[in-house]
């Protein structure tokens, strides 16, 4: 079943290009954005004044990613907020509110249990999931499934660069419904997003190797922070949630504008620090501002592997390490920088003889609350 890979995990990151690539299929048709099953809703998609994503997890991680994205197309504004946290909170819900899931398995408990809130105080659900009529999907008044294929590993890596995928779908489908974006600039991030799934192979080709040899070194750290700004803080968190679950080692991510409000505090020499770096092309500022944030923490003793694109030498002086990524649009970056960090944990887990499917103290889906 695993394919000759060693793991379900390898086997599920090496399905990360199709799982981006079949989420996309039938719902881009040259450079227009048309999702079949929200056909119907534009009158609702017109009307919407917030968006509420409810998720746990990963998942909520990809809602992070995505709520940059659809603010800054559909210019609505959205909010993020934990499944298990979400019906305590006495949440403000109009019929303006669209209450948008996300779940890998639509069996997480928390999430379906969030939905149903949403829907008794009249809000429109809408459900992202990779598990065909599943509960969550069911109990929503409309899903968008993400063509991950099934995913075992406990880790959800492929569901997660699907999740991403189908929420710049949605964002770019309300865009034009809305009309917050005009033909041309749809065009332009499918045309990105239709080239993400090469360039995760290409990381996967030339990068893992470099990665793998990355966790051995790192196998007997105590810790190990993640920093990322903007699209890269999720990523960050992201990366730090694998590694907790998959390697048992403390680890944590922060916005790296949060350094010297604390956490540079933890900083002693000899401390691994993963930096998601921003692209220079998409915002000069902040990318000065993230190569700053190297600076001072390497000033500190920190050893520093920085993910950044291709031909940015900035970055040089100061990593120990750089992994590259191909060149992509801002928006774009998170899935392609979260490869080798899943990579990473992976290896890390499999370098200290730890189970990389099924780690210790979890389910695959948790349908207790
Ligand atoms: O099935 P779901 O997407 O609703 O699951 C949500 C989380 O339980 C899940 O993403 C969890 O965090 C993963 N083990 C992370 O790798």
């Amino acid at each position: 079943e695993k394919g000759g890979w060693s793991s379900f995990m390898a086997k599920e990151i090496n399905e990360e290009p199709e799982a981006v690539l079949n989420t996309t299929l039938g719902r881009v048709h040259e450079g227009v954005v048309d999702i079949d099953e929200l056909a119907g809703l534009d009158e609702l998609f017109a009307r919407i004044d917030r968006i509420v994503v409810v998720a746990s997890g990963t998942a909520a991680y990809a809602g992070q990613v995505g709520k940059y994205a659809v603010e800054r197309w559909a210019r609505v504004p959205v909010e993020v907020q934990l499944s298990h946290e979400f019906r305590y909170s006495d949440p403000i819900i109009t019929p303006e509110t669209l209450v948008v899931s996300i779940s890998q398995s639509g069996e997480t408990m928390d999430t379906l249990l969030a939905v149903k809130y949403a829907a008794e105080h009249g809000a429109k659900t809408l459900s992202i999931c990779n598990t065909q009529g599943a509960t969550i999907p069911r109990e929503s008044d409309a899903v968008v499934y993400t063509h991950a294929g099934p995913e075992v590993a406990v880790a959800s890596t492929k569901a997660f660069v699907a999740q991403i995928t189908a929420l710049y779908l949605f964002g770019l489908h309300l865009a034009r419904v809305r009309g917050t974006l005009d033909a041309d600039a749809i065009a332009a991030q499918t045309e990105e997003l239709l080239a993400v799934p090469a360039k995760i192979r290409q990381i996967l080709e030339t990068e893992t190797a470099e990665v793998a040899r990355l966790a051995h070194w790192m196998a007997d750290s105590r810790a190990i922070l993640f920093l990322g700004r903007h699209v890269g803080y999720p990523i960050a968190l992201e990366g730090a949630l694998k590694l907790k679950e998959l390697a048992y080692i403390h680890a944590e991510g922060f916005a790296a504008g949060e350094l010297k409000h604390g956490p540079i505090a933890l900083i002693e020499p000899g401390q691994p620090v993963f930096v998601v770096v921003p692209s220079p092309r998409g915002s000069e500022t902040m990318h000065s501002k993230v190569v700053s944030n190297i600076q001072e923490i390497r000033a500190r003793g920190a050893r520093v592997i920085a993910i950044a694109e291709t031909g940015d030498v900035a970055v040089l002086p100061f990593a120990d390490e750089v992994i590259r990524i191909p060149l992509a649009a801002p928006f774009f970056e998170p899935l392609l920088a979260v490869i080798p960090l899943q990579v990473f944990a992976m290896e890390l887990s499999s370098a200290k003889g730890l189970d990389v499917d099924q780690p210790r103290n979890l389910a695959k889906s948790v349908t207790v609350e």
